[in-house]
């Protein structure tokens, strides 16, 4: 199937239902650049066997043989916000069919990464702990300063909700791609806030503040709409959000 463009839809399976995959599923469903084909959770829900409100199925591992089911519902893609157990079921599948696959699994080990690595001899793989476009464009404007300014005083805010105990890990992987140490990073817990990262660059007669506010999960479905039309133009290759973000830069500014 074409869209309106002319290019060629990407067909994608999306494995995982929960908070994060129902809003990406909604996203995908409502992006004309492709077409989402099928569901994937651990367990098939009898009395859910769509996607609410369409004919697109909703099934579950437990009752399919994954290779079959990719035979009679081929797709180009795959989106994984499952957890991280869930590669090792199709990662062979990726490498053996060269689909295209975007992971937003936070928490794998060194061996699920590595074997991820693996799979991008043979297919366009990224795998990103932080999906959202805000967050990744804010550390690369963030790195870019810090690189014209090395002087200035920098500092991380980060709000959350009342409950959140932890310090953010999106915090603490800025700090991490700013070279600064942890310390630098102040939190604040409030009310309902669902995500607030600031870093704070101070110079002698002025202050720059990069902000990213989270509103709802759907920032992670545009995250991984933006990953695959970037995978699209790639070789085979693992590949990080940062280098899908750079990718695009350098093409916008060869383009200006
Ligand atoms: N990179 C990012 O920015 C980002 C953002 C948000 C979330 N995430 C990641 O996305 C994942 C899901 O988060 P969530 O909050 O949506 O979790 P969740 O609400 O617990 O949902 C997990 C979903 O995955 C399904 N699942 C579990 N194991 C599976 C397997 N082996 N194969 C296929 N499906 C499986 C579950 O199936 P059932 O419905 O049958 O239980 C459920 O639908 C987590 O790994 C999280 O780290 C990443």
């Amino acid at each position: 199937m074409l869209t309106e463009k002319g290019n060629v839809m990407i067909r994608v399976g999306l494995m995982g239902y929960g908070k994060a995959g129902q809003a990406v599923a909604e996203v995908l469903r409502a992006d004309p650049r492709y077409e989402l084909c099928w569901v994937a959770r651990r367990t098939a829900n009898a009395s859910q066997a769509c996607v609410p409100g369409t004919d697109i199925p909703l099934m579950g591992l437990d009752s399919v043989v994954f290779s079959d089911w990719l035979d009679t519902h081929p797709v180009d893609a795959l989106v994984d916000f499952s957890q991280p157990d869930a590669v090792r079921l199709y990662g062979e599948e990726v490498r053996k069919r060269h689909l295209m696959l975007v992971s937003a699994i936070s928490a794998y080990n060194e061996d699920d990464l590595e074997y991820i690595r693996s799979l991008g001899n043979d297919a366009r793989v990224l795998c990103s702990p932080n999906i959202t476009l805000g967050i990744n464009f804010l550390i690369l404007a963030a790195k870019l300063l810090r690189t014209i300014a090395p002087f200035a005083d920098i500092e991380i805010l980060e709000q959350h909700f009342r409950e959140k105990t932890e310090i953010s890990g999106t915090a603490r992987k800025i700090a991490e791609s700013l070279s600064i140490d942890g310390e630098r990073i102040t939190s604040l817990r409030l009310g309902g806030i669902v995500g607030h990262h600031e870093v704070i660059f101070g110079f002698p007669f002025q202050t720059v503040r990069l902000i990213h506010d989270s509103i709802r999960r759907e920032a992670f479905g545009t995250g991984a709409a933006f990953a695959l039309d970037q995978l699209r133009h790639c070789d085979n290759g693992f590949y990080t959000f940062d280098d899908l973000l750079m990718q695009k830069v350098r093409d916008q500014l060869i383009e200006a």
